[in-house]
């Protein structure tokens, strides 16, 4: 599974950044980043999470780097890792066996708890980028972190069933923190929070709040309020509602315009008159 040398033994202690500001919000962000293992350098830290998922890692426990060698996109897409310039962070999150019984982790007119995690974690992102660094980030669906259309951040979530029980997902988030060159293919796509704002950020309070703000929608979402978090998500996402956009069908790519977020997480849109659901892949900004 794993093409990852990395190992529990080569983890470090976080930078002092780092760890201050999750030492300041251990309070608030329930099991997420505990444990924490640290990495100058790793694979991907989706893969060691799910290693460390199949080996019964709990919930809330974080694998983060200062680079990745082998960082891995949605859609079988590179993610650019390089040292010191992003946050490369994944967590373990598991479905909550009584909470599934009442059908409430995975109510059954909404998404199932791996979607609902996709849009959940981009309002925990976007909100975290907002309230730690006052850049209004905004969502792209489903869950890609964007500004004036060039991407700040993306999610990763893999899921892994045990016959068809869902034993865990893993959510991966890169965010571009510090301008870099980035590679030809998505330069003119790609920025960083400092290169928007012009000025450094704090990563370790970025990290602290995106892990408070995913504990707070993981209860959400335990306690059933999936409307809630799609009610944010839709706040976050203008440019989910009325924006020409080409997306895949399996005749080929076709064009309309964007019509909304549906109660089950698919993006809605409009094309010659009908109103057609997305449910995956990506859409493209005309
Ligand atoms: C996307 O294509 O938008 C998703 C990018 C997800 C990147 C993150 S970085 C941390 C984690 N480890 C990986 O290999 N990928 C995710």
């Amino acid at each position: 599974m794993n093409s990852n040398p990395s190992s529990l033994h080569e983890a470090v202690a976080p930078p002092a950044d780092i760890a201050e500001a999750l030492e300041a919000s251990r309070n608030r962000r329930g099991r997420f980043g505990m444990p924490l293992y640290y990495f100058p350098s790793i694979g991907s830290t989706n893969d060691l999470a799910a290693r460390l998922a199949a080996g019964g890692a709990p919930e809330g426990t974080t694998v983060a780097a200062e680079a990745q060698t082998s960082g891995r996109g949605r859609l079988g897409r590179t993610w650019f890792s390089p040292q010191g310039a992003g946050l490369y962070v994944s967590i373990v999150f598991r479905p909550d066996a009584g909470a599934r019984a009442a059908g409430i982790d995975t109510p059954p007119a909404g998404p199932g708890l791996p979607a609902a995690l996709t849009l959940a974690s981009g309002v925990a992102l976007a909100e975290a980028v907002r309230e730690t660094t006052g850049l209004r980030a905004e969502i792209k669906w489903p869950n890609d972190l964007v500004v004036e259309r060039r991407k700040l951040a993306g999610i990763l979530a893999e899921a892994s069933a045990q016959g068809s029980e869902l034993d865990y997902v893993i959510l991966g988030f890169g965010v571009n923190v510090r301008p870099v060159t980035y590679p030809p293919e998505v330069a003119g796509r790609a920025t960083s929070i400092e290169a928007e704002l012009g000025r450094p950020v704090d990563r370790g309070l970025l990290l602290a709040k995106a892990l408070e703000n995913l504990a707070a929608c993981r209860e959400a979402l335990r306690g059933g309020d999936i409307a809630g978090v799609l009610a944010r998500w839709r706040r976050l996402s203008p440019g989910a509602v009325g924006a020409r956009v080409e997306w895949r069908t399996p005749a080929g790519p076709v064009t309309g315009r964007t019509a909304g977020l549906d109660d089950d997480g698919a993006l809605l849109v409009e094309r010659d008159g009908r109103i057609e659901r997305v449910i995956a892949g990506e859409v493209i900004w005309l």
